[in-house]
């Protein structure tokens, strides 16, 4: 016994796909240090990080997964952003670097130099370039209209926002409503775990708010389970964070300062 030597074969073959179209853009992400996220882009055995602060656990978990590193793309130039960087590239000396150009001189290594309005590929994924100035004078964000995702960095956080150490309240106001302009499907994967403080934070400053209040008791309890709260998505943000929901950059510039002063 065996296979049959003349298998009927079907009248019409169906059109051979190209290479990616049937893997879909998988993003995934991996706690580093005390509170980061690096973000992974993965489409079958390809992959990107966004703001690698450190190299072994990356690798680490991209080799355990046989992925090969293609790009590196950095939100802005504060060291747990970039420090994995060099690492990873001894490992994938191929990769892309993938930064702000105005910051060339804060982020070496960069192969691709980029500015608001930009578009570029990654894993064949189209990627918008968006300036978002307030934390740093170059911070930039990449949304991937196609896929629905979007890396701001220490931008937007879920329920806050960067603090201003080269911008002023105005450029955050800008940025931050820039960003909850996207669809409000978008996924929202911001840089750190700071969740569970700013929304204790927004709940004390607005503590008749309905929607904060039920956000704060889903993230208390995903975070008891030991889940990220990260991605969170524009819908999210525009309905439960007061800084996105901030009227104008006064406004903004006086919640920035109470929650830089605020203790639990
Ligand atoms: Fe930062």
């Amino acid at each position: 016994m065996g296979t049959p030597h003349h298998e009927p074969q079907p009248a019409i073959q169906p059109p051979a796909l190209p290479a990616v179209a049937g893997k879909p853009l998988a993003v995934w992400l991996i706690p580093v240090l005390q509170d980061n996220y690096v973000m992974v882009l993965q489409r079958g055995r390809r992959a990107a990080v966004v703001d690698p602060a450190v190299a072994e656990p990356v690798a680490a978990a991209l080799e355990e997964r046989g992925l090969a590193l293609e790009a590196i793309l950095h939100t802005h130039h504060h060291s747990d952003h970039i420090g994995g960087t060099p690492g990873l590239l001894r490992r994938w000396p191929g990769a892309e670097v993938i930064a702000a150009a105005a910051d060339r001189e804060r982020i070496p290594l960069q192969t691709r130099g980029v500015a608001g309005g930009d578009r570029l590929q990654v894993l064949d994924e189209p990627v918008e370039v968006i300036e978002v100035p307030g934390h740093t004078r170059a911070h930039i964000a990449y949304w991937l209209p196609q896929s629905g995702h979007l890396f701001c960095g220490d931008t937007l956080f879920v329920g806050g926002c960067g603090r201003l150490f080269e911008g002023t309240p105005a450029q955050m106001h800008a940025s931050l409503q820039r960003l909850a302009a996207l669809p409000e499907s978008t996924r929202v994967w911001c840089a750190h775990e700071y969740t569970e403080a700013n929304l204790r934070w927004a709940a004390a400053t607005a503590p008749g708010d309905g929607a904060i209040a039920r956000r704060l008791q889903e993230v208390l309890a995903e975070r008891a389970a030991g889940r990220a709260s990260v991605p969170s998505s524009v819908g999210l943000e525009r309905a439960t964070n007061l800084f996105v929901r901030a009227a104008d950059a006064g406004a903004l510039g006086q919640l920035r300062r109470s929650k830089d002063h605020w203790q639990a």
